[in-house]
């Protein structure tokens, strides 16, 4: 896989007979129609409190919204105890983390955004110190009053790196109940009033653990072959699409390529199969089987991923978001204008601005009346831009009078 590389010429200037930009069409996935295709990707804030969401899940998801995104994801979001990377880590394995978790569902609603929440766990990547601290694995302390529930479990006991605690191998018998957590996160995540469920695959974490033979060992039918290494991840979309109802979307993330034994043909096998089970998006991503999540197994470049993409739409007629290094407007347009994916999701670049959509619309020439955020922002931003001759924003140029 080579590196998505947008030609420096390419830049879409719109008039008016030139059709709307893709990024900005709205798309329907069963009940569910998004108002754009830019999705704020999953990432984790650290900052949850014994699981439960805070203030801060609420004025980061509403920022999010109020910045204009068709979709936004809230982080990977655990279905077990056990499955929590940080002691920052967002809850859903009891009933007692809905409400916390509808309040950020209505608020990002209320700001015309769709809710979407990941369901995650961590795996044998579970229990660590947050990046910032060195992310190294947590040691006992009295600032963790659940230690032994805090366990580390894989599908076989080893550890990556070497030198980490090794995860206690999951027992046959212990699966099942597990994979009922998913559906029961599931069941809960749209009493939260959430619309867009994504399962967590990637990463190197617990589904992702199953799926590669580098981290599955396994001699039972839950490891070996390519099929029975899918199968806890088949258990799990089933269990959750019985639990999530049938007009909402269900998306999937993978880690399409992680280098360490399973790569696209894996990945395009098991999104043929998932799609018959009701995953309607493959979210794709890469790496983190034995290194960071964030930074993927290939070469990184603009739009690194989106060859991944690009093939599972192609080969599995699944539709397909694209995610990594996405940063600028016209370059999210290319991936959609050529049929490389049917979404786009940004995630560091909105960290950079948060209102990324509403700056993308107006570079790509669209929504001169700033509808996409929410009035009281609306309303200036759009009489400035038609009274105001001469100033542009600051993401247009450098400053005043310096070109780009
Ligand atoms: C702060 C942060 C937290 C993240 N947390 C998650 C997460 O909860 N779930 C997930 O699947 N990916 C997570 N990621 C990965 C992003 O969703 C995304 O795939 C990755 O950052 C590449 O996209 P980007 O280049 O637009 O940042 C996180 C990334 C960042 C920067």
């Amino acid at each position: 896989m080579t590196c998505q590389g947008i030609p420096p010429s390419h830049h879409i200037t719109k008039d008016t007979d030139m059709a709307d930009p893709l990024l900005f069409t709205p798309m329907a996935l069963r009940g569910i129609t998004l108002k754009n295709r830019v999705v704020i990707a999953p990432m984790h804030q650290y900052s949850a409190v014994k699981g439960y969401a805070t203030d801060w899940h609420l004025m980061n998801a509403g920022r999010f919204a109020a910045g204009g995104a068709g979709l936004v994801i809230m982080e990977s979001t655990k279905v077990e105890r056990r499955g929590c990377g940080t002691v920052g880590d967002l809850g859903i394995w009891k009933d007692d983390f809905v409400p916390g978790l509808k309040r950020c569902a209505e608020f990002i609603r209320r700001h015309a955004a769709v809710p979407g929440i990941q369901l995650g766990h961590s795996g044998r990547k579970a229990r660590r110190l947050r990046p910032w601290e060195g992310g190294a694995p947590l040691k006992p302390s009295a600032e963790i009053d659940d230690w032994e529930a805090w366990e580390l479990v894989a599908p076989s006991a080893l550890s990556a790196p070497e030198s980490d605690p090794a995860p206690r191998a999951l027992a046959r018998a212990e699966i099942g109940k597990l994979v009922e957590a998913w559906g029961e996160a599931a069941r809960r995540a749209d009493e939260a009033g959430f619309d867009v469920l994504e399962v967590h695959g990637a990463h190197g974490y617990l589904i992702h653990e199953f799926l590669s033979p580098f981290s599955n060992r396994r001699t039972d039918d839950y490891g070996g072959s390519e099929r029975n290494r899918m199968r806890f991840c088949i258990e799990v979309v089933e269990a959750v699409r019985a639990k999530w109802p049938q007009d909402k979307p269900l998306f999937l993330r993978l880690s399409v390529e992680d280098n360490a034994g399973w790569g696209p043909e894996q990945s395009a096998d098991l999104a043929r199969i998932v799609k018959d089970m009701g995953v309607d998006v493959i979210d794709c991503s890469s790496g983190g089987m034995t290194g960071s999540p964030v930074i993927s197994a290939g070469p990184v470049g603009y739009g690194y991923q989106v060859p991944y993409a690009a093939k599972l739409r192609a080969e599995v007629g699944i539709k397909t978001m694209a995610v990594g290094l996405i940063v600028h407007a016209d370059q999210a347009e290319t991936i959609l204008a050529q049929g490389q994916a049917d979404l786009i999701a940004i995630a560091r670049e909105v960290l950079y601005n948060p209102n990324w959509p509403m700056d993308a619309a107006q570079k790509l020439g669209v929504d001169r009346e700033f509808t996409s955020v929410p009035s009281p922002q609306a309303y200036w931003l759009a009489k400035r831009a038609s009274a105001v001759k001469g100033v542009v924003p600051s993401t247009f140029q450098r400053g005043i009078g310096q070109a780009r």
